[in-house]
């Protein structure tokens, strides 16, 4: 059976979760520390099943196995973010390098194309060679790297961010440009 990417339901949970839970036990893409309950996930997977800009799709691959799951999340709190979603993407282990994150992220990006975001971000923490290849080839652009902004196994973490509009199909100002940067923040404002 061909790869399907489709909106997850419910009963994915255990497997979005396990899938997670693996690169949180070894690998420092996530800053979670130990593997996450089902049960802490169900209002995450709640929020994103309204078929809004935050959603979750899951691939689903032979035998119905789940093979990965991408998402756009709630970047932070303040309402002014909300034109800003996160996308994460986690491929089964055992399944990376096989088009797997590419078919995932190109069927994520088209289902939000006509939400109401202006931007899609991404961290990546260091180093991450697929992660950084999978962005890039989604249009997104690295706009900064935080040092060591997270320690986990008992070493600290960089980690680089990176933005797209949300349609990649040219229009919008040059993101991370200075002189746009100068013009949107004119004057002295509370921190965001
Ligand atoms: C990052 C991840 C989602 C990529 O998914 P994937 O199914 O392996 O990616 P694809 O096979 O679609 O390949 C996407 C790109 O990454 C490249 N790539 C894949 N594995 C790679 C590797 N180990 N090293 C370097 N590049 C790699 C591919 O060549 C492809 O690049 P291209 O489009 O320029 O040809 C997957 O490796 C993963 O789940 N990693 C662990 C969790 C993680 O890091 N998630 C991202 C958190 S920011």
């Amino acid at each position: 059976m061909p790869l399907r990417i489709r909106p997850a339901v419910s009963a994915d949970l255990p497997g979005i979760v396990a899938v997670y839970n693996h690169w949180v036990e070894h690998s420092a893409a996530s800053f979670e520390l130990v593997p996450v309950p089902i049960e802490d996930r169900r209002d995450w997977f709640r929020d994103h099943s309204r078929g809004g800009r935050h959603r979750i799709l899951v691939a689903e691959g032979e035998a119905g196995g789940l093979d990965g799951w991408a998402s756009t999340s709630q970047f932070r709190p303040r309402r002014a973010y909300d034109t800003t979603v996160e996308s994460s993407v986690y491929v089964r282990p055992g399944t990376a390098g096989r088009g797997i994150g590419t078919a995932l992220y190109a069927e994520l990006f088209r289902a939000v194309a006509d939400e109401d975001i202006a931007r899609i971000v991404a961290g990546v923490s260091l180093p991450n060679p697929a992660s950084i290849a999978l962005h890039r080839r989604f249009g997104f652009r690295h706009v900064g790297t935080f040092t060591s902004v997270g320690r986990k196994f008992g070493r600290y973490w960089d980690v680089a961010w990176y933005e797209r509009p949300l349609r990649v199909d040219g229009a919008g100002p040059e993101v991370g440009d200075p002189a746009t940067a100068a013009v949107t923040t004119s004057s002295p404002r509370p921190s965001p």
